[in-house]
């Protein structure tokens, strides 16, 4: 299904959808609708159940606004910058390195200004869109800047374009809070803004988007010790190395033999394959890149993503790992003049990090995609989702067979004790029952509790099974413990 397909699904149900629509819109801006918005909290409570809950990290959450301080230590302001030409005649940005490397089909990473305003004159490239002559390449930082407080006495500042800096600041509280032992990993999930040149493909480059950072504070003499991988380190995988060799293997062979060189992260990929697939994204499309060196950020010293191949956009990134060694914590030492170095058993220095930086929207792209089933001959002539029940946007739909005899009120009981009991469910009215449990499907709503009859005289109800349709009888007493 084509990307315009899924994202016209997503609008008209609810899910996702541009934002200031009545405006005309603005370009990377995303709502999330009604049922887009209990996706994406799933999402990220499956995140927190595998992060904080099963790998003991703590969580923070630091503001979005951060003094310009913050961004020179990081290198942002130096560095965080693509190089943007412009059509001279209607006006239209783009990335230049990616406009040469498409129109010429040439490799640009680690081009400088003059290499691609000579690549654009060289293979006579113009503005896709008209036609006009593009500007000469400039250099345009991503960040946002905004000012805090009125006059003279404003201070600069920037929107944050990843959280992990906010994380790192309070670095010396939060090694009190781990009692003063390493290593220790803290997640942050907050929103994160990137003045992008061209974001056209809406949930995949946006500009106000959200982040799932963790951050591990090690110790650099032990931090490449070996672990105990998980089992999805077990598992067949395509792994394209710096070098761009691809090889399919596991990841614990990777590790083995030297293409992954830090445990660790092998330890952090094989986590980040359990959470796309425990959250519905297609594992057969997930592959691993490791960065090359022309192309990774300047604070990491090896970075590893997890991808996802669409078959209607083709690759997506949906995770970073990376060693970004002590760079972060010396940077901040440097700048605000603070000793963020740690002194154990005798041994004073600088902690490395080990990032693990999720985006949350991607996944969620890649949800929809992985869990659209088209529709079919038999009895479903609409598309519908396939959701786990541990993102979907309602674990069940309460549903009255009859708007009659006592069974609406029936119904509204049993709604009423499944959310006593704690779960997301909904109750629809309105339409044949058959229009019900395609509303439900529609949606990805896992399962469907009928009320009929034989509810009023035996106190049982029908749950029907969104994947097989097929449908069981249930005491309504054993019903919030079978939902849940
Ligand atoms: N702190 C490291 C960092 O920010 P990144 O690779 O630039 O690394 C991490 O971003 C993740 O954030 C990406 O893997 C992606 O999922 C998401 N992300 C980055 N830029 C994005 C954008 N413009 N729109 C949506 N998601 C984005």
């Amino acid at each position: 299904m084509s990307y315009d397909t899924i994202l016209e699904i997503g609008k008209r149900r609810g899910i996702v959808y541009p934002s200031f629509e009545i405006y005309g819109g603005l370009a990377g801006f995303i709502d999330y609708g009604p049922v887009g918005s209990r996706i994406k909290n799933n999402l990220q409570e499956v995140l927190r159940r595998q992060y904080i809950v099963s790998e003991g990290c703590m969580e923070v959450e630091c503001p979005t606004v951060s003094p310009e301080p913050v961004w020179v230590a990081s290198g942002h302001v130096k560095s965080f910058a693509d190089i943007t030409t412009e059509c001279l005649k209607c006006g239209e940005p783009y990335r230049a390195d990616h406009l040469v490397a498409q129109k010429a089909n040439i490799r640009t990473e680690g081009m400088s200004i003059s290499d691609l305003a000579k690549a654009i004159d060289e293979y006579r490239i113009t503005c896709p869109k008209c036609g006009g002559k593009l500007e000469n390449p400039y250099t345009f930082n991503l960040m946002f800047q905004t000012h805090v407080g009125p006059g003279r006495n404003k201070v600069t500042a920037y929107l944050r374009p990843e959280t992990a800096q906010t994380t790192y600041l309070p670095f010396k509280r939060l090694f009190e809070t781990a009692r003063r032992k390493l290593p220790f990993g803290v997640l942050q999930i907050g929103r994160s803004y990137r003045n992008e040149i061209s974001p056209r493909q809406v949930m995949i480059r946006l500009r106000e988007f959200l982040q799932a950072e963790i951050q591990y504070f090690l110790d650099p003499a032990t931090k490449n010790d070996p672990v105990n991988l998980p089992q999805e380190a077990k598992k067949n995988i395509s792994i394209r190395t710096k070098k761009d060799d691809v090889v399919e293997k596991t990841i614990e062979q990777a590790l083995n033999e030297g293409i992954i060189t830090c445990p660790l992260i092998a330890y952090h990929l094989a986590l980040a394959l359990r959470f796309f697939t425990d959250v519905g994204i297609d594992p057969s499309k997930l592959s691993l890149r490791q960065h090359r060196d022309d192309e990774r950020a300047f604070y990491s010293s090896d970075t590893w993503d997890v991808e996802y191949l669409s078959p209607s956009i083709g690759r997506i990134e949906l995770v970073g790992i990376s060693d970004r060694g002590d760079y972060d914590l010396t940077q901040h030492i440097n700048v605000s003049k603070q000793d963020l170095s740690v002194n154990i058993d005798g041994r004073k220095f600088v902690p490395h990090v080990l990032e693990v930086a999720y985006g949350v929207d991607r996944p969620i792209y890649c949800l929809l995609e992985s869990c659209l089933r088209p529709a079919d001959k038999e009895g479903r002539d609409y598309e519908w989702f396939a959701f786990p029940p541990a993102v979907a946007p309602y674990r069940a739909g309460v549903f009255a067979l009859q708007k009659k005899d006592n069974l609406p009120e029936k119904a509204r009981e049993v709604f009423e004790l499944l959310k006593n009991a704690g779960l997301y469910v909904y109750s629809d009215e309105s339409g044949s029952i058959g229009r019900r449990y395609a509303r439900a499907d529609e949606i990805g709503v896992p399962y469907a509790v009928t009320i009929d009859y034989d509810s009023l005289k035996d106190g049982t109800v029908t749950v029907r099974d969104r994947d097989t349709k097929q449908q069981r009888r249930v005491s309504i007493s054993e019903l919030p413990a079978l939902l849940k």
